[in-house]
Formats: C-alpha cells, structure tokens, sequence
C-alpha cells in the first residue's frame, strides 16, 4: 500500500499526530492492564542473573537508549553502559558472555548498530533488540526482539518510532525491576498506571502547536540554538537539537545543564535562543538555576515545562510552552512532542523540505 499523508502537509506532521495512537498501541502490547503488570518478550534470561547491560545505537534511536539508561539504573538498579554503534562495534569492549546487549533500531538495518548486534553476539552475550521493522535483518539476527509498534515510518526525522521506543524501554525497564527485585508489585501497578496515562498526555501536548508554531518563527532567525535538560530531560535536550539541524539546517547543540557552565555560558547573547527543557521533577530546581545563569546574560530563553514548573519558575522568557503535569518518568514521552513540534514548524516556515532533508538518508545501511 502506498503511504499516505491523510489531512497533513507532510509525514512529519501526520507522524508526529499517530504518537498517541501508536504509543498506546505499543505500550498495550507489554502491558497487561488487567493484572496491572508489564508483559515482558520471552527471554532466555532473567534480569536478576544480568549484572550489566549494554546498549548501542545511532541517531535517535541512541538518544532513546540514552533515556533507558536513566530508567534501567533507577527502576531496576541495572548499570548500564551505552554509546553510539560505531563506537562501540571497534572499541574492543570487553563483554561478560550470558550479559545483555541491547539494540534499538527503527529500521532494523542500520550497519553499525547490525555490526555491534554481531559483535555481543560472538562474544557469547543475549542480545535483545527493539526494531520497528519485524522482517529486519536485526530482527532475525537478535536472540529476543522487542518491536515497536510505530508503523511505517516515512519521514526521515524519527519522531512515531522514538517515542514508541521509550515505551517499549520503559516497559523493559519496569519489568526489569521487578525480576531484580528492585520494584515491589505496588511500584509496578503504580508504573502501569502512569504508562497508561501517556497517550492522552500526548494529545495534551500537541495541543501546544499554535503556540509552538508562533514561536519557532524567532527560532528561524536564529544561526545557532542551545538545547538544555538534565536527568531524562538531557537526552532529549540532544534529540531536540538534532531534530532542528536535521530538518532546519540550524545549527544546534544539545547540553546537560549542569555542563552550561564548562563552555556553552561563553556562547550566550541575546541571537542564540537557549531551549530549556524542564518538568517539574526531582532536578527542576537546578535547571531553573541554570537558567538564571543565562538570562543573567542577555540570553532568550523557551522554556518548556509543566504547569507545576511555569508556577514555580516564574521567570522572564522570551516563551514558555507548558505541557500537562506527568509523573516524571514518562516526561520524555510528552516532552519529545513539543521538540518536534518546534523543529517541525522551524523548518517548514523557513521553507525547508522536512520529510527529504537534504544529504540524510531514513536508514543508513552502509558504513
Ligand atoms: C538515520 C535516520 C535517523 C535514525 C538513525 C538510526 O540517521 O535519519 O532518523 O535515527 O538513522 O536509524 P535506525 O533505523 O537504526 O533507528
């Protein structure tokens, strides 16, 4: 069947509308709802047996695994250790044979992230992969696959496929916990709950796009733009500035914001626009401080949060996006909504073509 962009200008938008479609379908597939409890694939190994996992990955699908790794250390207190595919397939990592090693890839084809699958593989490790597509080469070639439902995914930019794949990681990582003990059945019913919560906070949140759509005509003027997070928001402090180089050609960099100050603070003046994202959670406060930091120095500032974050930061931006409150640990799921909105609406009002972004390619199957 031929892809189509139903009511939308472009499969970014239409891709960006399915997320709470696609993502409840995904997170029903390893939810049980009536016994409140994740459903974990068939595995060949229990989590209680595991002592570290590994995770590689590229492009988005790395910043996913980066978010996992918050979660896998802190729902189930499993060290993770994770880079990017073609790092990790030539830096002769030493692997304990009967450890983890874990892929996520939309298309199932990338070859770094196929080579460092191969790569744990023959060293003896369980390899577990989250793949969009189930007839892919990852797919056949991983001991456990984990898909994602996102569906077809046509725009170059990541967007459907990355949010379901937090899903599935998230899910991953409950399930995780309880095997290790780490998460009582109390702590999984209440994950559950907040896991199932997700679609409609997603709705809530493309509810913004007015807004979002207002404000990226300054994001367009800009050369450079400065994405900040910390904890699960850092990554997806990367993922939003590499949407916005991707699509908009605008240079973008993501940073912790505990880093501000080791480099990026020399960069602050009022034409470089600093993206904060910040929920409300358990290092909200320190971003905000690092956000004085750079008002203090002329910088404009978006600020994306919660409403709980916009009532307490009650600073002067030059915007502030406010999503619905959400327990904090699915905030990457909302949060990533209004990311690509913004990279989304950037590069169509400065004429961009979003879904062929020039010189990327939707699945880079060579080296
Ligand atoms: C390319 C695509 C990205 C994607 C990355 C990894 O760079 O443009 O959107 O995140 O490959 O692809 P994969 O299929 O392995 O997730």
């Amino acid at each position: 069947a031929v892809a189509s962009k139903g009511n939308h200008r472009h499969f970014m938008a239409k891709e960006i509308y399915e997320q709470p479609e696609v993502v409840g379908r995904t997170i029903a597939h390893y939810v049980d709802f009536s016994r409140c409890a994740v459903r974990l694939p068939e595995l060949p190994f229990s989590f209680r047996d595991v002592s570290r996992l590994s995770i590689s990955a590229c492009g988005t699908a790395y910043y996913a695994g980066l978010v996992a790794r918050y979660w896998f250390e802190r729902l189930a207190r499993l060290p993770v250790e994770i880079d990017v595919a073609s790092e990790f397939r030539y830096r002769e990592v030493p692997l304990d044979p009967g450890q983890v090693a874990l892929f996520v890839s939309q298309s199932g084809e990338t070859a770094d992230t196929l080579a460092s699958l191969r790569y744990a593989k023959d060293q003896g490790q369980h390899t577990l992969a989250v793949v969009n597509v189930p007839t892919s080469t990852m797919a056949r070639d991983s001991a456990v696959v984990a898909p994602t439902l996102a569906g077809p995914e046509i725009g170059v930019a990541s967007t459907k496929a990355f949010t379901c794949q937090l899903s599935v990681l998230l899910a991953l990582a409950i399930g995780a916990g309880r095997q290790r003990g780490t998460l009582t059945e109390a702590d999984e019913r209440r994950l559950v709950e907040v896991l199932a919560a997700v679609p409609s906070l997603m709705t809530e949140a493309l509810r913004s796009e007015g807004e979002i759509e207002t404000v990226s005509r300054e994001i367009a003027k800009a050369k450079d733009v400065l994405y900040l997070g910390r904890g699960t928001s850092y990554p997806l402090a990367l993922e939003g500035a590499l949407k916005l180089k991707e699509i908009s050609y605008i240079h973008a960099e993501g940073y912790a914001a505990g880093e501000l100050k080791h480099g990026p603070i020399a960069l602050i003046d009022e034409a470089m626009p600093v993206i904060v994202i910040a929920p409300h959670d358990a290092v909200f406060e320190k971003t905000v401080s690092n956000m004085q930091e750079v008002a203090a120095r002329g910088g404009r500032i978006l600020l994306i949060t919660d409403r709980r974050g916009a009532a307490e930061a009650a600073m002067d931006t030059m915007s502030t996006l406010v999503m619905p409150d959400c327990d904090p640990v699915v905030a990457p799921l909302v949060f990533a909504v209004p990311a690509q909105l913004l990279a989304y609406h950037t590069a169509v009002f400065m004429g961009k073509d979003v879904d062929q972004p020039r010189n990327l390619a939707k699945s880079v199957t060579v080296e």
